[in-house]
């Protein structure tokens, strides 16, 4: 039986990786062996991180500091990775917008559509399609639990990460006959710069504990060509399996509607 490292080398490209679960997916999959792509907006942070991992498990990490909204962003990502092999794609970046729909501003709601869902399935799609010429690969997608139900006040953000929990459970069954494994990671609340910039939100009000991301991305490796989709922490199975088995999808969602107005305060300015 192959090793991790011989079914996904030579490199993993990560999203999102100069913090919270993309950094962690660095660092966990350094540990493995695997070469990293790490890419976000802040070069110093990556360029940080690049050091940390090269001298401490001996990888190779290259850095593309780069906006993922920016309309030539995958063009750009291909040609930076023209010669690497990547055998591990994991479309991590994302934004959240919340509160009251109609007072969002509808071009910041587009941004969190097109880095939430465009970006991941086109980069699903380019990579997706060398790894299943070499009949070889994996793809961890990041949803969400607030994917798994409609969630009022995070309303357009629910509903991108949805389209990521169905696009790749179907990506799953499609690239199985190329021997591509493709996982969905749908964590709850994680501690991390996401959750932290939440300031108006008391999540102690929710039924819901906030993960750490360490255990989060050991889950979703560990599913990786085992699991279509997987959620972290008993918690959030719990209440997954009360919100898709006890309870009908639209009490569920009134439900999710009065635990989030609850928690919000919207006397607090948004970060
Ligand atoms: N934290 C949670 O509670 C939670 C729960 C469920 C799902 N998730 C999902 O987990 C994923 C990672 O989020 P996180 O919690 O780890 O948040 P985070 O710490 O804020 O990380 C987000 C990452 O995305 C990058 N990013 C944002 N906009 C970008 C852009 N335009 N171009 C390139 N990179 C961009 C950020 O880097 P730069 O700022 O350097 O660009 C950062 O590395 C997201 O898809 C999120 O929806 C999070």
């Amino acid at each position: 039986m192959k090793t991790f490292k011989e079914k996904y080398t030579d490199y993993a490209l990560i999203t999102g990786a100069s913090s919270g679960i993309g950094k962690e997916f660095a660092e966990q999959l350094a540990q493995k062996g695997l070469n990293l792509v790490l890419v976000a907006r802040r070069k110093d942070k990556l360029n940080e991180l690049a050091i940390q991992l090269r001298k401490e498990y001996r990888v190779t990490v290259k850095t593309v500091a780069l906006d993922l909204l920016q309309e030539d962003a995958i063009e750009t990502l291909v040609a930076e990775t023209d010669k690497l092999e990547i055998g591990l794609l994991i479309p991590n970046a994302g934004m959240e917008v919340h509160g009251d729909f109609l007072q969002n501003n509808y071009r910041e709601e587009s941004k969190v559509v097109q880095l939430n869902t465009l970006v991941p399935m086109q980069l699903a799609h380019v990579f997706g399609q060398k790894m299943t010429a070499r009949k070889r690969g994996g793809i961890i997608f990041v949803s969400s639990t607030f994917g798994h139900q409609s969630v009022p006040y995070f309303a357009n953000y629910s509903a991108t990460k949805a389209y990521i929990l169905s696009i790749g459970q179907a990506l799953n069954y499609e690239l199985k006959k190329s021997s591509v494994d493709v996982t969905v990671l749908s964590p709850g609340l994680t501690k991390t710069e996401m959750s932290g910039g939440m300031t108006d939100m008391d999540f102690g009000k929710m039924p819901i504990v906030e993960m750490q991301v360490a255990p989060v991305v050991k889950t979703a490796i560990e599913a990786l060509g085992k699991k279509q989709a997987i959620i972290p922490g008993a918690i959030n199975n719990v209440m997954d399996v009360m919100g898709k088995f006890a309870t009908p999808r639209w009490i569920n969602t009134n439900m999710f509607g009065f635990l989030v107005n609850r928690a919000m305060n919207r006397n607090i300015p948004r970060n």
